[in-house]
């Protein structure tokens, strides 16, 4: 499959109709946002502040001025969105992710406050609601002076503590070439930026929970910019992050669940040979195929318990409505392929599963992926109403067996080949009566039975990584073997302990 190949199935029209909260005016194209508008306005504001208080004394009254109508400004644009993040991404300038276009006479302002985000190694700047002018004055005055020599950003970080600036938050901005490159020879600067990444896609999951219920527009850009960076690490070495990925988080199911899918999926993706590109449009797909969980009541989502057929009805319709809730979401009218995912994530290759339409189905090409790393993650996750999980392998012979009726057998095959017969996070059970956890598979295919492991020992501890495959004292075979995979709660946080960062 190449991005070329990509169908593009038109939205059913029948399904549409049948939906009975779907209205019309959802599809229609929105109003431009106010932020736009205020966008240029509010980047002068800002430069115009910044500068005054480098050369003047806050109190000063020309400072005072240009802190009002920079507070003013905060103000409107708070009122309009909820929120005022300004980031610098490749040379653009976004706030709350909407490109600021600006006339060639306010380029300057623009210009200077891209450089100056970009000396102090700051991708976003987030202007809490409670943030106050006395604090605005004090937080310019201190980002703007002279860059530290070193760790640029921290010092910065340091300098807003010690002022007790708490409400305006700033984000690091991370070389992403230059640090991968450095990262390959250094295992724990890759194991540092997964444990960001993943905790950081949680977050962000959060951040549109909140923007739903608020009915906020979700933050489309830091998604792909989440996701991007989860691409990058994936081409390099994406053990920690599929490690991370088998965790399971019980309390905030919904938010890791998603974020365990885009992992999942965009390394099926990126085994299969798409674009980098693609790859992280797969991720955002993946992070929001569950949005229209959001609309199911807790009672029904955690019920421990199995569904009456009324509640069961309620549950399938998620897909329907997240991809309502995904076509209120103005930048993904052109790009479709999240609200197609969401639509379709519980359709299988046969054509079972809902939502039911007249006629077949013409799935996405991204749906084949994500149904998978879906029913994966699902499967091998405790749940209220679930006692027993399966363990990863048993899961994987699973998704092998239904190849060809409930799964694309392409991607099965690339799946399981990538998977490996002991997927990464697996606890198993050593010959000589350890447990393990897999940490990475063996580099020879004839070897797929004999991963790299750490033991669990009892203290809690974990041995350094041991290779199955090698041979014991200089001899020829091999000190341990799996006898199998187990499912033990016990070993979950000693196993956790093995992937996140100390
Ligand atoms: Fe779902
Ligand atoms: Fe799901």
């Amino acid at each position: 499959m190449t991005a070329d190949s990509r169908m593009k199935p038109s939205f059913p029209a029948s399904i549409a109709a049948d939906c009975s909260i779907m209205n019309d005016d959802i599809f229609l194209p929105g109003p431009a946002r106010q932020i736009e508008r205020l966008g240029p306005l509010l980047v002068y504001c800002l430069f115009s502040a910044g500068r005054t208080v480098r050369i003047h004394d806050v109190n000063n009254r020309a400072a005072q001025a240009a802190l009002a109508k920079l507070g003013q400004t905060l103000d409107e644009c708070a009122r309009l969105e909820g929120r005022v993040a300004i980031a610098s991404v490749s040379d653009v300038l976004l706030i709350n992710d909407v490109r600021i276009i600006v006339d060639s006479q306010s380029m300057g302002p623009l210009l200077y406050l891209i450089d100056e985000m970009k000396k102090r190694k700051v991708e976003e700047i987030d202007f809490g609601p409670d943030v106050t002018l006395p604090e605005l004055g004090s937080f310019l005055k201190l980002f703007f002076l002279e860059p530290a020599e070193e760790d640029v950003f921290g010092e910065v970080n340091r300098r807003l503590s010690e002022a007790g600036i708490v409400n305006i938050r700033l984000t690091e901005w991370i070389e992403r070439e230059k640090f991968l490159r450095d990262a390959k020879e250094e295992r724990r600067e890759i194991r540092e930026e997964s444990n960001k990444v993943m905790s950081r896609a949680v977050m962000f999951m959060g951040e549109v929970l909140r923007s739903i219920e608020q009915r906020r527009p979700i933050q489309l850009p830091k998604a792909h910019r989440l996701t991007q960076q989860m691409a990058d690490i994936i081409q390099t070495d994406e053990t920690i992050l599929v490690g991370l990925s088998s965790i399971k988080d019980y309390d905030e199911y919904t938010f890791s669940h998603s974020v365990n899918v885009s992992v999942l999926s965009m390394l099926i993706s990126d085994r299969m040979g798409l674009h980098k590109n693609d790859t992280a449009q797969i991720g955002v797909a993946a992070l929001l195929h569950d949005i229209g969980k959001t609309h199911i009541p807790q009672s029904i989502l955690n019920k421990p318990a199995r569904l009456n057929t009324d509640e069961w009805s309620l549950m399938k319709r998620h897909s329907m409505l997240g991809a309502i809730e995904l076509s209120r979401v103005r930048s993904l009218r052109a790009v479709v392929d999240p609200i197609f995912v969401s639509l379709q994530h519980h359709l299988l290759y046969n054509g079972s599963g809902y939502p039911v339409k007249p006629g077949a189905w013409e799935l996405h090409p991204y749906t084949h992926i994500i149904v998978i790393a879906d029913i994966y993650d699902a499967m091998t996750t405790p749940r209220i109403y679930r006692e027993r999980t399966l363990t990863p392998d048993r899961v994987l012979r699973y998704i092998l067996h239904k190849s060809g009726e409930m799964f694309d057998p392409l991607v099965v095959k690339v799946f399981i080949k990538t998977m490996g017969l002991y997927p990464v996070g697996t606890v198993v059970e050593l010959d000589t009566g350890e447990r393990a956890v897999v940490l990475r598979q063996n580099d020879r295919t004839s070897f797929l039975h004999r991963p790299v492991v750490s033991l669990l020992r009892e203290d809690g501890s974990h041995s350094e990584p041991i290779d199955l495959a090698a041979p014991a004292d200089g001899g020829t075979s091999c000190r341990r073997s799996i006898a199998g995979s187990v499912q033990d709660a016990d070993c979950e946080a000693r196993k956790a302990r093995c992937f996140v960062m100390k």
